[in-house]
């Protein structure tokens, strides 16, 4: 996949933005940064699209920016030469998206229908916007009209929110979700980028849905992991599951009977979507052993430790 496309998929959101000033474009792009969504989509539904773009390119290159709302090839070009690195428009325009394949910047196009799905297609991309997401028949309808076209993606947009979001972002041909609602033009005007910020956090936490999966602790060998998940048994009445390395009191504890990692154990944190997990922890400086992360038959990382423990607790996610 392109890479600005796979780019956007780690993100897994994209800020669809209105810009009236264009003092606010920096401010804004770093306040989505700050909350952990290093994008936005400019669009040029204001005369300051432009603008902001070009700012934003220079004044906070950590965020990939794009242009939204792009009806014209002449658009195009002036996003492009503004810093824009993706176009994103409304609808399916042929000559927008020839332009700017021939200009070689990635473009998702709105597409609604299998009629716009197949012009798509037949120009080679491999992901679109879906829009209006949840006006148009939401996740249920993408399902089904992305049935008969398994190779490509689709970024919803219109309607989606911190609420819906999980939903949508755990179907496999979803890249990434797009909307106003972390950074709507009122709060931009109103130079309210902390509460955008904590939008943007809210959202990004909504997507990857941490939750503690389960606790391991190192007993010291077959013995006391019997005795202990015996004793959870008789206390709480937690069932006990037998596993090679494991004995499990219940779901959320496991009583490791072998060597494992972390200095008293580990903790296991489950996320709706590990490889953004992956992306956005270590955008905030986390490291992770890479090379021994699980992968599942098809290749994609399962489980993965982080490099540092917290408390004399290895850290592992788990999809
Ligand atoms: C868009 O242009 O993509 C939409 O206006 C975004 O939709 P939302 O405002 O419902 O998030």
């Amino acid at each position: 996949m392109n890479v600005i496309l796979e780019k956007l998929g780690k993100i897994g959101i994209v800020p669809v933005i209105k810009i009236d000033d264009v003092e606010k474009a920096v401010p804004l792009a770093k306040a989505l940064a700050a909350g952990g969504i290093p994008c936005a989509e400019i669009t040029f539904r204001t005369a300051q699209g432009e603008d902001a773009i070009r700012r934003i390119a220079a004044g906070a290159p950590e965020v990939l920016v794009g242009a939204g709302t792009v009806l014209t090839t002449d658009q195009v070009d002036r996003a492009v030469s503004a810093g824009a690195q993706f176009i994103v428009s409304p609808g399916f325009n042929p000559q927008v998206v020839a332009h700017c394949l021939q200009k070689g910047i990635p473009v998702t196009p709105g597409c609604a229908n299998p009629s716009d799905i197949e012009q798509a297609l037949e120009f080679g991309l491999e992901a679109v916007k879906f829009f209006p997401a949840e006006q148009a028949g939401g996740l249920d309808y993408i399902k089904a009209v992305s049935a008969p076209y398994p190779g490509l993606q689709f970024i919803p947009t219109g309607g989606i929110n911190a609420g819906n979001i999980a939903r949508y972002i755990a179907f496999d041909k979803v890249l990434a979700c797009g909307g106003s609602w972390m950074a709507g033009a009122d709060l931009i005007n109103a130079g309210e980028f902390e509460k955008i910020t904590a939008l943007s956090r809210e959202a990004v936490l909504a997507l990857l849905g941490f939750s503690v999966a389960h606790i391991g602790i190192n007993t010291g060998g077959y013995e006391k992991a019997a005795q202990a998940a015996v004793l959870f048994n008789s206390l709480f009445g937690f069932a006990i599951k037998e596993g090679n390395n494991s004995t499990f009191a219940g779901d959320a504890l496991e009583l490791v009977k072998t060597t494992a990692p972390g200095t008293h154990g580990h903790i296991a944190i489950a996320t709706n979507s590990i490889t953004r997990a992956i992306a956005h922890l270590e955008r905030g400086g986390v490291t992770f052993d890479h090379a021994n992360a699980k992968k599942d038959p098809r290749g994609n990382v399962c489980a993965i430790y982080l490099k540092d423990e917290i408390l004399g607790f290895a850290v592992h996610l788990v999809q």
